[in-house]
């Protein structure tokens, strides 16, 4: 038996098994020797774990959001930065022999879809006596009844299965030809993650675990659609049989990923969605419009990103750049045409989530 195509359902509530539940597949994922989650159908076409309820339930409870008129968060692919090195350059670096800084990039990438399994210890408040509507049948009322499990199970994997750190290590594993890997890219990671300071809190009024979990979702659901770049620049950069051992193997992986993340962008953009068309209950015995509070956050943590993740990708690049380029033939001449093919952008002047607009 294989996993049919997901039905039409308009069934709200799930139990945390179901939302879990993957069937069965005609033909595992393995990658790199690594057994993953999701699997073939009959057909051979690739489907994602834990998909046989969750998808067919997020679509349920867009259709009910729609239904009640509500508006269903659209974060603008406007505001995604472009990811550095682009492909062109990446493509250079691979073609002049430049390997390290393609192999550290590729792993930091695995690596932040590790971190990815931080999502099942977010804490999630008693949202029924937080939120002043009823919460029964949304997303919101399965975060913590299997869609924060699923999705940490995704990125990190779960047991004896790989998930999109594996999924990432092989990708860059078959296209580069198992390369050796700097020792010190998780060290470095750590350390900049160690300088962030803790967020202030915007809204002091709310419930501490609920404006946490809302600040996160809303982070995560960003990078989540920021990741769409990344998807595209792994498909394209290793797809190219110049540069890369296994092309179709390879960039076949990362889509795999891509395919994946889909549920993820969907579940946190319903869930913050069901709660902007609500009103929160403030710790003061008052209320604030949930659509005061998710689109703050939303407008905070999109300023942030397109701001942070492009400094950051080209710190973290930079930092060996030069170095790495020791090796190639005539460095100062790759450098210049390196930087030639930089990507020039800048943030949209608005993020489509002032607070004015509420
Ligand atoms: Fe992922
Ligand atoms: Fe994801």
């Amino acid at each position: 038996m294989s996993v049919a195509a997901e039905p039409l359902s308009d069934r709200l509530v799930y139990s945390r098994d179901e939302l879990l539940a993957s069937g069965a597949y005609a033909a595992p994922l393995v990658a790199g020797g690594v057994r993953c989650h999701g699997g073939f159908d009959d057909d051979g076409r690739y489907r994602s774990p834990r998909t046989v309820h969750r998808a067919p339930a997020i679509s349920a409870w867009q259709t009910r959001l729609a239904h009640e008129g509500a508006a269903l968060i659209e974060i603008p692919r406007a505001s995604m930065p472009p990811q550095y090195p682009n492909v062109e350059q990446a493509t250079l670096l691979l073609e002049r022999g430049v390997r390290d800084p393609i192999v550290r990039a590729l792993t930091i990438i695995s690596i932040v879809e590790g971190f990815g399994a931080i999502i099942r210890d977010v804490k999630v408040p008693d949202l029924a006596a937080l939120v002043v509507e009823p919460v029964a049948g949304t997303a919101l009322a399965h975060l913590r009844e299997g869609l924060f499990e699923a999705h940490a199970r995704d990125e990190s994997g779960w047991r004896d299965e790989g998930g999109h750190k594996q999924m990432w290590e092989a990708a860059r594993d078959l296209a580069l030809e198992k390369p050796k890997i700097p020792g010190d890219v998780l060290m470095r990671m750590m350390g900049r993650q160690a300088a962030r300071r803790r967020p202030d809190r915007p809204f002091p009024q709310l419930d501490e675990t609920l404006e946490r979990m809302l600040a996160l979702m809303a982070q995560v659901l960003v990078v989540e659609v920021f990741a769409e770049g990344t998807f595209e620049w792994g498909m394209r950069l290793l797809s190219n049989p110049n540069v890369s051992a296994a092309p179709e193997a390879a960039a076949a992986m990362v889509g795999h990923i891509r395919a994946d993340e889909r549920p993820h962008v969907e579940y946190l953009r319903t869930a913050l969605s069901e709660l902007r068309a609500r009103t929160l209950r403030t710790v003061g015995g008052g209320t604030i419009a949930g659509r005061t509070v998710v689109d703050a956050l939303l407008h905070r943590i999109l300023r942030e990103l397109t701001t942070a993740r492009p400094r950051e990708q080209r710190e973290d690049l930079r930092e060996n750049l030069v170095a790495a380029m020791q090796g190639a033939a005539s460095p100062a001449t790759l450098l210049e045409e390196f930087d030639a093919l930089d990507t020039p952008w800048t943030p949209p002047a608005r993020t489509g989530f002032e607070p004015a607009a509420a």
